[in-house]
């Protein structure tokens, strides 16, 4: 989380950087700030968005044609003025952002203090900050010299970007696990958390590694490792246009990828899934086709919307493909002593492609002998350069914080490997198989049936957004899509939900039931219905208001629910990509009737770089 950006080059470096801290807003916006260097250096910063900011430096001196911003989702110290980035080190000639966690900061600080500097803010940022400064202080080393000699010593995660007073035209940037960019352009680049601040600008990007240290110029790249060695930047051409990043009409990120989904759905299986030739193509996949059919276990970590869709994924595998199949959160997975056996396979998930505790996941599983396959949307990220094979979603740039289009993507590309490897394996009788490849190649149009009614779910967000509570019910397929629906209407309109199975509500959770508690149930017509039906019942006779996700044509969920919304029929398998829909539309209209920013809930970021 937090996002970064900087320019050095002919232009305006304010407005650039401006623009990219808006597009990076998702990764944190506690609080904004800039520097910029123009006979002096100039610092403005401020708690709140990126607007707010914006807003205080009207009639400012903004003209430098050199300047870093930051975005930020706040770890230490609280979201206040103070402990805003940029950083100025005590001696007034450093300006620095951070992205990141520095884990020893306490000890630096102390040694710091026995040193006599002092803070300013609460922040590691502002310890890392002075410590290069006191290096290149000490050793009378250059900047570049002092700042690999302080990331030496750190311990934790960081992409930092440093202005130095008396070098009006270079950033010294590094990074160890938050993500970090370099946009190559005609005598000017670009730095930035993630493409989207670049793209208008130039297409050729080259991702910095860990470990690497970035010198930047308008007219030179040098890349370096720490041991102060040379390195050749690998240049890519981003595949990503504007308007995939811009909200096309819509009043916000999330509905716009919401609706975009019968397009993503389609563009994830475009190029893959031959129905008539009953093929599924992925290169990632057939290159490890032995490796996953003879797999004694496939281990799928992740985290958030991407742990869902690993649990839908679980359910796929085994039914499929009789494999075992775990779901882990990898930020528990990266601190216990897992057993990982030769021969297993990871499926790691992430949208992002940043996450730090699945980035950490996957070494750990790596070094353990593990094969990583990377289920990714953000081409070129630290999760897919990971992975040894994958397979992309292909969803575009996500942006709204709540993960949507991402989620139906990673469902697409999970069935995809699932009936794949069935196929290989022959756990799967033809019929079956012809038939789900139908069935997946049919979702983008059923999709877009459901979002022509999307007016119903509003009808019913409207009815119930004043609910204090609510509780998200399913059984086999639909129980990770119950507990999907209860994390969307969290975090979007801070209605305290409950995902959980429906069986499993007699063990306690019924206790809760009362006449204004609202209780959806994802009760597709599947191999469960009839249990899902009585469970309904045990709500109804308790007097719960019952909101129910049907099948069109089930009539007799109808008569047990005060309200309903029925989505086309579809394979058990493939049912979950139909029913999380209303379940998004669900949140977004409660959260906006509520008049929240549903685009930025508060308290969370995006991506999440920090562990
Ligand atoms: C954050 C986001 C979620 C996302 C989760 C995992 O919490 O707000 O929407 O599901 O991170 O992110 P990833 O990028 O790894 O899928």
């Amino acid at each position: 989380m937090c996002g970064i950006v900087g320019y050095t080059g002919p232009r305006e470096a304010y407005p650039v950087i401006l623009k990219g801290l808006k597009r990076l807003e998702y990764r944190g916006y506690d609080s904004a700030g800039v520097a910029l260097l123009n006979n002096g250096l100039k610092v403005y910063k401020k708690k709140g968005k990126v607007a707010d900011l914006e807003e205080s430096l009207i009639g400012q001196d903004v003209h430098a044609n050199i300047g870093i911003g930051h975005t930020r989702w706040a770890t230490h110290g609280e979201p206040n003025d103070r402990n805003a980035h940029p950083h100025l080190s005590a001696s007034g000639r450093l300006a620095m952002i951070h992205n990141g966690i520095i884990e020893n900061y306490a000890l630096i600080k102390k040694e710091l203090l026995s040193k006599g500097y002092t803070f300013k803010s609460d922040t590691d940022t502002e310890v890392l900050l002075n410590f290069i400064d006191e290096i290149q202080h000490h050793n009378e080393c250059s900047l570049e010299e002092a700042v690999r000699v302080a990331l030496k010593r750190v311990v934790g995660a960081y992409c930092i970007l440093l202005i130095d007073k008396e070098d009006p035209h270079t950033i010294i940037a590094a990074r160890k696990g938050s993500p970090l960019v370099i946009g190559i352009g005609k005598g000017e680049h670009f730095l930035a958390s993630d493409a989207t601040p670049i793209i208008e600008y130039t297409k050729e990007v080259v991702y910095v590694n860990d470990y690497e240290l970035a010198i930047v110029r308008p007219d030179e790249l040098i890349l370096k490792n720490l041991g102060n060695e040379k390195i050749t930047p690998y240049v890519t051409k981003l595949d990503m246009d504007l308007a995939a990043i811009e909200k096309g009409g819509y009043e916000h990120f999330m509905l716009k990828e919401i609706f975009e989904q019968p397009k993503t759905i389609y563009d994830c299986l475009r190029g893959r899934l031959d129905v008539a030739n009953g093929t599924i193509t992925m290169a990632g996949v057939e290159n490890y086709m032995e490796q996953l059919k003879n797999a004694p276990r496939i281990i799928i970590i992740a985290c958030g919307t991407s742990w869902h869709a690993g649990l839908v994924a679980e359910y796929v595998i085994e039914d499929l493909c009789r494999i075992p199949v775990e779901v882990e959160y990898a930020s528990e997975f990266r601190y216990r002593n897992p057993v990982v056996n030769k021969g297993d396979v990871i499926i790691a998930i992430s949208q992002s492609g940043e996450t730090a505790d699945t980035l950490v996941a996957i070494e750990k599983a790596k070094e353990q002998g593990a094969i990583i396959f990377g289920v990714v949307n953000a081409v070129g990220s630290s999760i897919a350069r990971a992975s040894h094979a994958g397979a992309y979603t292909h969803s575009g740039p996500e942006i709204g914080v709540a993960s949507t289009k991402a989620f139906t993507g990673q469902l697409a590309v999970l069935n995809m490997i699932a009936l794949k490897i069935a196929k290989a394996k022959g756990t799967i009788s033809d019929e079956r198989y012809k038939n789900l490849l139908g069935e997946l190649e049919a979702v983008p149009e059923k999709v877009e049936t459901i979002l022509e009614n999307a007016a119903a779910v509003k009808a019913i967000a409207e009815k119930y957004k004043d609910s204090s509570d609510a509780l998200f019910l399913g059984r086999g397929y639909n129980f990770p899509v119950a507990l999907e629906g209860a994390l969307k209407l969290k975090e979007i309109s801070y209605i305290h939900a409950e995902g959980y199975p429906a069986a499993e509500m007699k063990h306690g959770p019924i206790a809760l039931v009362t006449e204004i508690l609202p209780v959806v149930f994802v009760a597709t017509k599947d191999s469960y219905h009839e249990k899902v039906v009585s469970n309904m019942q045990e709500i109804k006779a308790r007097k719960g208001r019952v909101i129910s996700i049907i099948t069109e044509g089930d009539t007799i969920s109808p008569t047990l629910s005060d309200d309903i919304f029925a989505v086309p029929p579809a394979d058990e398998v493939i049912a979950p990509m139909l029913s999380v829909i209303p379940l998004q539309l669900l949140s977004y209209y409660v959260g906006t009737a509520k008049g929240y920013n549903v685009d930025m809930p508060r308290n969370l970021a995006k991506s999440v770089t920090v562990e």
